[in-house]
């Protein structure tokens, strides 16, 4: 029989620390929806007390998503325990969690405190999350650095106050995978109380490790995971949902542990989580990078025509990731748009797939395969759609090698048509100024990039900006299309209009 391990999501409050991550409201409510849907166990909300924006992204998704446990974060801090049982009061299976560092390091120079006074610090701390909530986790910082009779007093402490789940952590990824499960171990052996509660473990990644740690810790008896989609999080990030699944599936027969998560929503729930934080997934990555399914080599795509266990040790379709299936084209109808969307983990409403199946035949117009990558491509399009305060209707270019580049761009604003003409650096720069010109607003580039979706002469390219609009919060813009000029002006304009929206 294998052990349940649970899965604990904290990609919208952990990884959301991600240096450049700023997500608004809706984009959270949409990244938790599809977590729901993934079947994880626990969504980590936010932060309640450190902000209004955390405390509302917490109760909106206390309201929406029903399934998990939802949680908020707090620090052993009365102010932050009642904001997070506040903001969780919609919650239909709330959790606080409380977190107080343990390390002599952290005690001393960050906290300022004695162990005798954080043990009383944890102590008050959780006996006013409990008092407020039926279900309290208490997490030790920088635990793997922390001398672990200290630690197995703190936690005892915790237990006997009613903490449920008590959460080790390897706060700056320095530990060891055998350290760290060695430390799990000793806990669960001289925590007294331990058996009467939840085991989850905490990794940060920044010496590569956060996945294997996490996964010996399960193997040496953690019953719960805390990770994020990609592992985005702080510095290098935390452990990658993704991997944590595919190797708790794939390795049954060494772990003993499964978990609830529907696998083949992993590489959507990816796709999603990459779109709305603008950070890219880089082809190498494990499960849901573009070449995860990819077999260069000759002899190796001898193998896998053979037996694709020769050189796959799960498969593509097991985690919902393009499989270079039949493309669709000009002819393909509704029921087969339908089809595949739903087949590659997309969840579309009546109105939505209607607009993504008139997109799709604009697309097979000007492409003759629409391969499965870009039609994930087309249909995460709807992910940063917002309202069209700014439409692009057309563009023209003068650009060559010895010409200055000149851009017309003619944008729909409300029921004016606005053109405008610039000259920039490039044909790109050019485009820019000339929706500066319509929009007239004051922005700054902060970054371009472009990937090609599909190779070949017609591949589509997908473009994503990220612009400083009036001095804002930088706003996310995505664009794509065959033609890269007008994916770049698509991404630019979806900018502005996300910065209007805001
Ligand atoms: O890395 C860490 O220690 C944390 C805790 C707050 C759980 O994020
Ligand atoms: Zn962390």
């Amino acid at each position: 029989m294998s052990e349940r391990v649970l899965i604990f999501d904290t990609t919208l409050r952990d990884g959301e620390q991600t240096p450049g991550v700023n997500l608004n409201l809706t984009e959270k409510l949409e990244i938790a929806r599809q977590l729901e849907r993934l079947g994880v166990d626990a969504v980590e909300a936010g932060f309640a007390g450190a902000s209004r924006g955390d405390f509302d992204a917490v109760e909106a998704i206390s309201r929406e998503v029903r399934a998990p446990i939802v949680c908020s974060l707090a620090r052993c801090v009365p102010a932050d325990i009642t904001r997070a049982a506040e903001a969780l009061s919609g919650a239909s299976r709330p959790r606080i969690h409380v977190f107080l560092a343990s390390s002599a390091l952290h005690l001393e120079k960050k906290l300022r405190m004695t162990q005798s006074q954080a043990l009383d610090c944890a102590a008050s701390g959780v006996r006013l999350a409990r008092s407020l909530c039926g279900d309290v986790q208490f997490s030790a910082e920088d635990a793997s650095r922390s001398d672990p009779e200290f630690l197995a007093r703190l936690y005892e402490t915790v237990i006997s106050e009613g903490a449920s789940t008590i959460n080790i952590t390897d706060t700056v990824g320095f530990a060891t995978a055998n350290e760290f499960s060695r430390l799990v171990r000793t806990l669960l052996i001289r925590v007294k109380g331990i058996d009467r509660v939840c085991v989850s473990v905490h990794c940060h990644n920044d010496l590569g490790l956060a996945v294997a740690s996490s996964l010996a810790a399960v193997r040496h008896g953690a019953r719960q995971v805390e990770c994020t989609m990609n592992g985005i999080g702080e510095r290098a990030g935390n452990a990658a949902l993704e991997e944590i699944v595919m190797g708790l599936h794939t390795r049954r027969d060494y772990y003993g542990a499964s978990c609830g998560i529907d696998s083949t929503r992993l590489y959507v729930t990816s796709r999603l989580v990459s779109t709305l934080t603008g950070l890219e997934i880089p082809p190498n990555k494990p499960v849901t990078g573009a070449n995860a399914f990819l077999h260069q080599s000759g002899i190796h795509q001898h193998g896998v025509a053979r037996d694709r266990s020769t050189y796959e040790v799960m498969s593509a379709r097991d985690v919902g990731a393009p499989s270079g299936n039949a493309p669709l084209g000009k002819l393909s109808g509704s029921h087969a748009f339908e089809e595949t969307a739903s087949r590659l983990g997309f969840t579309l409403s009546k109105v939505e797939l209607e607009t993504a199946f008139q997109r799709f035949k604009e697309l097979a117009d000007r492409k003759k395969d629409v391969t499965e990558r870009d039609l994930i491509t087309l249909l995460s399009g709807r992910w940063v759609d917002v309202p069209e305060l700014y439409h692009l209707e057309s563009y023209q270019l003068f650009a060559g090698n010895t010409l200055t580049p000149t851009a017309t761009v003619k944008i729909k604003h409300g029921d004016e048509i606005i053109t405008e003409a610039a000259v920039g650096d490039g044909p790109i720069d050019a485009a820019y100024r000339a929706v500066d010109r319509i929009t007239k607003r004051e922005t700054r580039l902060e970054s371009y990039a472009i990937r090609a979706v599909t190779e070949g002469q017609d591949a589509l390219g997908e473009v994503t900006v990220r612009v400083t609009v009036d001095n804002g919060a930088a706003a996310l813009g995505k664009g794509a299309s065959t033609d890269i000029i007008e994916a770049s002006i698509l991404a630019y304009v979806n900018a502005m209009n996300r910065a209007a929206w805001s």
